[in-house]
């Protein structure tokens, strides 16, 4: 049991408070109670439960720190059944030597999966990768290079070490590695000024100016990473393989953006079965640096802390059709703001030819929406704007069910949950100290 658990019973139990529920976790309840120090309470007490066949999964037991002379004790019940559960509750109440003060119930906790709530609750889950990392699947267009594999386990190691705040290791890129670069990088700048949405075409020369995208240079993270900061407050973070949904998007909650840094293997330029470095840096890079997109970006992020995983694949979609593979009107025109598609030559012609099915970005109906992973996509959906897309999915959210709102505090890097007065006051007071800037910013304008 764990001693923050008990220090908040203990704050109860000065009010009396004997029995309380922790946690309802799916089927599973967990409460304590306590019973005088007398031979066959606790038999009594677990009698109620057996007579109704609701089971016990978990008992400990402890004398009680606040009332001399009594047992505390604490359970796990298998709760299917809520109306024996609430029937047993009802009778330790009222009928087991009155020393059962009170039932309290506080539903919300722990049936809201953990989610980070500091910049640095992500290095909990940063090395838990789903995939790749320095083991390849046999069809790896690496599987069977000895020198790629040791050379992915120097970049998996580097992403294992990690750990917030660090200096992201600068990589000396090998010469082959140099190679795939330059073939990448060069094959899609010819298509950029013509396919590539404004935001992506208006901060590339930015990126080759500040942070040494070059045709034989490939850029080191930590480099880009304090351009984004800079222009977004967006940041890398190494990781050396594919994360869960849920802790990928918990990044972008907090302008994360977990990044690989290796490069695909140089026998297949054109391609690669999982994000690399020309992926990252090509594909979503030059987009993290709009402030449009990187609030739209962290919307899906904060969408997901603490949503029922069943929202999670809902939301992943509406990632994938937007961040990976999304389009977007631009003066008339369709242009490809997907890192996907503008780290992909042959996708990123395709998709703005006549094939592909184009949708409106509609996130309602674009989380019901299948896809293909290895294929170029046959749908793609169209947003009006990033704004535009961003209101759209702050109002899906809105129908995740969760009992709390949260938002992005940036100056404690934290996430604050507005589910109590005092934070909603203390929101209140930064909107008022904003408008008031805002307010006499507008009256030296006039
Ligand atoms: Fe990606």
């Amino acid at each position: 049991m764990d001693a923050a658990f008990f220090k908040k019973n203990g704050e109860n139990a000065k009010k009396s408070i004997y029995i309380e529920e922790k946690s309802t976790k799916g089927d599973v309840m967990s409460l304590i109670f306590s019973l005088k120090e007398e031979v066959g309470a606790l038999a009594k007490a677990l009698r109620l439960f057996e007579e109704k066949g609701v089971n016990l999964t978990h008992i400990e037991s402890r004398p009680s720190r606040f009332k001399k002379g009594e047992y505390e004790f604490f359970i796990d019940l298998d709760c299917k059944d809520v109306t024996s559960v609430e029937e047993i509750l009802h009778t330790l109440q009222k009928e087991i030597s009155g020393t059962v003060h009170e039932l309290s119930r506080d539903k919300r906790k722990d049936t809201v999966p953990w989610f980070p709530r500091t910049i640095q609750d992500l290095d909990r889950f940063a090395n838990q990768i789903l995939s790749y990392g320095a083991e390849l699947d046999a069809d790896h267009p690496g599987f069977t290079d000895p020198v790629y594999r040791a050379r992915r386990k120097e970049f998996a190691d580097i992403a294992y070490n990690y750990r917030h705040g660090d200096v992201i290791p600068r990589v000396e890129y090998t010469e082959h590695e140099k190679k795939t670069w330059n073939i990448v990088l060069r094959e899609l700048k010819t298509l950029y000024p013509t396919h590539a949405c404004l935001e992506h075409n208006r901060v590339f020369p930015l990126l080759e100016q500040y942070c040494g995208y070059r045709e034989h240079n490939i850029p080191q993270l930590e480099d880009v990473s304090n351009f984004l900061q800079s222009c977004t407050g967006f940041r890398l973070r190494p990781v050396a393989g594919l994360l869960s949904s849920r802790d990928f998007l918990a990044g972008l909650a907090f302008r994360v953006f977990h990044s690989t840094q290796y490069i695909r293997h140089k026998l297949s330029p054109m391609y690669t079965p999982e994000p690399d470095v020309c992926h990252e840096l090509l594909g979503h890079v030059p987009l993290f640096a709009d402030l449009n997109f990187a609030q739209f970006s962290q919307e899906i992020g904060l969408a997901s802390l603490g949503a029922p995983d069943e929202y999670i694949e809902k939301l992943a979609t509406i990632y994938w059709f937007t961040v990976e593979f999304g389009l977007c009107k631009q003066n008339n025109e369709t242009k490809a703001y997907g890192a996907g598609l503008l780290s992909s030559f042959g996708e990123l012609q395709y998709c703005l030819t006549n094939k592909p099915d184009l949708r409106p970005f509609d996130p309602e109906k674009t989380v019901c929406q299948k896809y293909p992973i290895t294929n170029f996509q046959p749908i793609y959906f169209v947003a009006e704007s990033f704004e535009d897309a961003k209101e759209k999915v702050r109002k899906y959210a809105e129908s995740i069910p969760r009992p709390f709102s949260v938002r992005y505090n940036s100056y404690t890097q934290t996430i604050e949950v507005l589910d109590n007065i005092e934070q909603l006051k203390n929101f209140v007071d930064n909107i008022n100290s904003e408008v008031g800037i805002l307010y006499h910013a507008l009256r030296k304008l006039q």
